[in-house]
Order: structure tokens, then sequence, then C-alpha cells
């Protein structure tokens, strides 16, 4: 292994592809938006913008500076940097699990994209009322074998290309979809220009409401910033071990997080005036994506091809986030358990299906499988983006900024002295001090202590 040159990215568009391709995906599509209208608007996003700058970001700098330190996948970077110390290499083993708890359904919900894109792309539901289309989207999940065979697409799409490799799978693909994604996502927003409720949408999105402003906005805000930057599993450090050993990295780390913000941002600019020029509150949760939206396009002139564009769009934002989390596991056990890449995208595809379809078995009507009160696909999402999440960024930080030396994180921030020198003293500062804190608050907070 150690003898094996370890792949790496090709170019600076390709590194920002792969990062950016990560960080963008269902969070910035649904959740950034309505968080956004629903916590105040631009005071939301002011909000939003500190705590990334702040918060966010360091912790995103010293995910690659650990990955690529430790040149490995998350557990051998531990192993790399404290070969002796054997508590922080279940910190590394942590976010391999995590990483594989939440591409299992996620995958599911990417799933219901595919179906949706299909769906579009037939008009299958143009003309049907919002009821229509929640009572055919019920009949889909309650269904059990639609959501499995489209997740299952799903992942074996996921896998397929990780077999191809981090550059020719990997890079290559982010390099196509997230230029395209943009361009779809422009295209939406100025198309919802010329729609009748835009005055509205943009006046919910972007007028500042300090009176909904409270500290839990703030958690929320940071929660929000951690999960969007792919933050916490591992994913950015073990994408970090592939980044050029000569790229700047607070260049690269400032412009995902500038991209995954804009993205987030005209995704409210193209999604809230849709939703008010028909007259209906923006209601929280998945429901907007998939029934919400969904039947207004189904009302819309040309409503087909904007369903099917939009559905594309929210495809190609999942997958190359879910390239990033299945990455973690194929890294891990290819790495660890010297085995070829192509056995260890079996045996993790393998491990992911029957998770997923256990998932998607605890939502049919009467499942038992609940865990204390919700079924498994909201209960692994509560417990991984509350308790597991939370406690590995928190573990990373405190690795990154009290055990592996001031020395060496200076030397790999600032790839070894070449780069942003005057940013390394207050980045350590943010990491030592405020971030710990900060995570420790969100950690009790979401634990209902605080
Ligand atoms: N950042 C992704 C999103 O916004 C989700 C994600 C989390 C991806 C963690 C990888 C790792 O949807």
């Amino acid at each position: 292994m150690a003898d094996k040159k370890r792949s790496s990215f090709g170019s600076r568009f390709g590194t920002i592809a792969v990062l950016a391709g990560s960080a963008v995906g269902l969070g910035n599509i649904w959740k950034f938006p309505y968080m956004a209208g629903e916590n105040g608007g631009a005071a939301f996003i002011l909000i939003y913008l500190i705590v990334s700058l702040l918060i966010a970001v360091p912790v995103l700098l010293a995910e690659y500076a650990l990955g690529r330190r430790g040149q490995s996948n998350i557990f051998g970077a531990f192993r790399n940097l404290a070969p002796k110390q054997k508590g922080w290499h279940a910190v590394g083993l942590t976010g391999v699990v995590t990483a594989f708890l939440i591409l299992s359904f996620y995958a599911v919900i990417a799933g219901w994209s595919l179906y949706f894109l299909w769906e579009s792309v037939t008009g299958s539901y143009m003309g049907m009322s919002a009821q229509q289309i929640g009572a055919k989207f019920d009949t889909f999940v309650e269904g059990g074998w639609g959501p499995a065979i489209w997740a299952l697409i799903f992942l074996v799409m996921t896998g397929g290309v990780l077999l191809l490799g981090v550059n020719k799978g990997i890079e290559r693909c982010s390099k196509m979809m997230m230029p395209m994604l943009v361009v779809m996502l422009v295209a939406l927003a100025v198309g919802a220009c010329f729609m009748d409720g835009w005055r509205e949408g943009m006046r919910f999105l972007l007028r500042p409401d300090w009176s909904k402003v409270t500290t839990s906005t703030v958690i929320a805000a940071l929660g929000q910033a951690f999960f969007s930057l792919s933050l916490g599993m591992g994913a950015m450090a073990t994408y970090g071990s592939y980044i050029d050993k000569k790229e700047n990295l607070y260049g690269v780390a400032s412009t995902v997080a500038v991209a995954d913000t804009a993205v987030a941002l005209l995704a409210g600019l193209a999604i809230f005036p849709v939703v008010f020029t028909y007259g209906i509150s923006p209601t929280a949760g998945p429901e907007l994506v998939f029934i919400t939206l969904p039947s207004l396009f189904a009302q819309m002139p040309g409503g087909a091809v904007v369903a099917a564009v939009f559905f594309l769009l929210l495809f190609f934002a999942a997958i190359t986030s879910a390239f990033s989390m299945m990455e973690v596991v194929v890294a891990y056990l290819s790495e660890e358990f010297g085995m070829s890449r192509t056995k260890a995208m079996w045996l993790s595809l393998g491990g992911l299906l029957v998770l997923a379809m256990l998932c998607v078995a605890s939502q049919l009507p009467d499942s038992v499988l609940t865990i204390g009160g919700k079924n498994l696909l909201d209960f692994l999402d509560t417990f991984t983006s509350n308790v597991l999440l939370p406690l590995s960024g928190l573990s990373i930080v405190i690795f990154m900024a009290w055990v592996l030396g001031r020395k060496a994180l200076a030397d790999e921030l600032t790839t070894g002295g070449r780069y942003a020198r005057r940013l390394v003293g207050p980045t350590i500062f943010l990491l030592r001090y405020v971030v710990p804190l900060m995570m420790v608050v969100l950690i009790l907070n979401l634990l209902g202590v605080l």
C-alpha cells in the first residue's frame, strides 16, 4: 500500500468539481431554502455566512489537512499520524460507519428523485392535483418495490463510477455533472424571475426578519453548515488525501464553501417564486421537493420539461455526494484489508443494499422496523446528524488542533509554508478554542440538554 503511488486529482478544476460535488447535495436544494425562509430570511443567511466562515470552513480545512497529511483513508490517516494512540483510530472507524449509515438512507431519498425524474420524462403526472400526486407518492413509498428498485439503481450507479477509480470515475463524472448542475439551476432561477410569485418569493427568502432569530437559529445554521459541507464523517478527509500536495488548501476550501452557499441560494431563488406563484405556503421537509413542487410543475405550461430538469439536477447533486460517502468505505476496505477496489466496492455495495432495503421496508405501513418510535430511515437520519456527525467532527478538530502538533498542522495548512502563512495563526486559534466550544454547545443542544 505504502509503496503504491496514491491517486490525486488531476487538475484544479477537477479538485473543485469533486469537492463541491460532495458538498452540493440534497441539503442545498431543499433544506437550505426552507430553513432560510423559516428562520428570518436574510437574517438567517447572514448568520449562516458568519458561522460558515468562523466554524465550518476551519473544520473543512482541518479535514482536508488530516487526509492530505495522513495520505490514507480516514482510519489509516489517524493510524499514520498517531500510530500508538489507538483511541484515535476508533474515531476513524466511527467515520467509516457514519458514512455507511448515511449513504444507506440517502440512497433511498436519491431513489425518489430518480423515480420523479422518470415520471417527469414520461409526463405521467402532468395535470394531476396536489392530492393526487400526494396519493401517488404515498402509494409509491408504501408499495416497497418501487423505492427498493430505484435505490438499488442509484447505489449500483454510484458503485459503478467508483469502480472506474478516483480519476476516471469520480473526477471525470463530477467534472461533467457539476457544471451541468449549475447551468440547469441558473436556467431555473432565471425562469423563475418571470413568474408572478417572484417578488413574494424573494421577500420570503431575502427580507431580514430579526424577530425570528434566537439561539436555536444559530445552532440550526451551524448544523446546516456542517451537513452541507459534508463534515464530520471523514468524507472530506478521504477526499483530502487525493488533493495534490502542491495545492493551496485555503484556496480550495474557500472556493468549495462559496460554491456550496451559492448553489443553496440559487436553489431558493429557483424554488420560492414557483411556490408563491401558485399560492402555496412553503412547507418544510421532503414534502416540498417530492409533493409540492411536482404538483406545481403539473399545472405549469411546459411543466414536464422544467420538472425533468429539476429532478435531473437533484439526481446529479445526490450522486456526486454519494460518491464521497461510498469512497470513505471503499478506501477503508481496500487499504486496510489489502483487497482490490473492485472487491471493496462489491462488499460495500452488498452491505449498503441490505441496509437500504431495510430502510425501504421500514416505510411500509405497519412495519415493525422502528427504533424509539421512528421508522428506521428517520432514525438513521436523526441519529447520524444529531449524534455521530457532530461527535466525530469534534474529535477530528481536537485531534488536529491539540494532538497532531502545531508545527505539522501549520505545515500542512500552508502547503509547506507556501501559501496563506498569515491565516494560519487565526485558523489554529479558531480550531483550538472557538470551534470546540461551539461544537459542544451544538451537541448539548441536539441532545436536548441545552
Ligand atoms: N453535503 C451533502 C448535502 O448537502 C451531504 C453529505 C454529507 C455528503 C456528508 C457527504 C458527506 O446534501
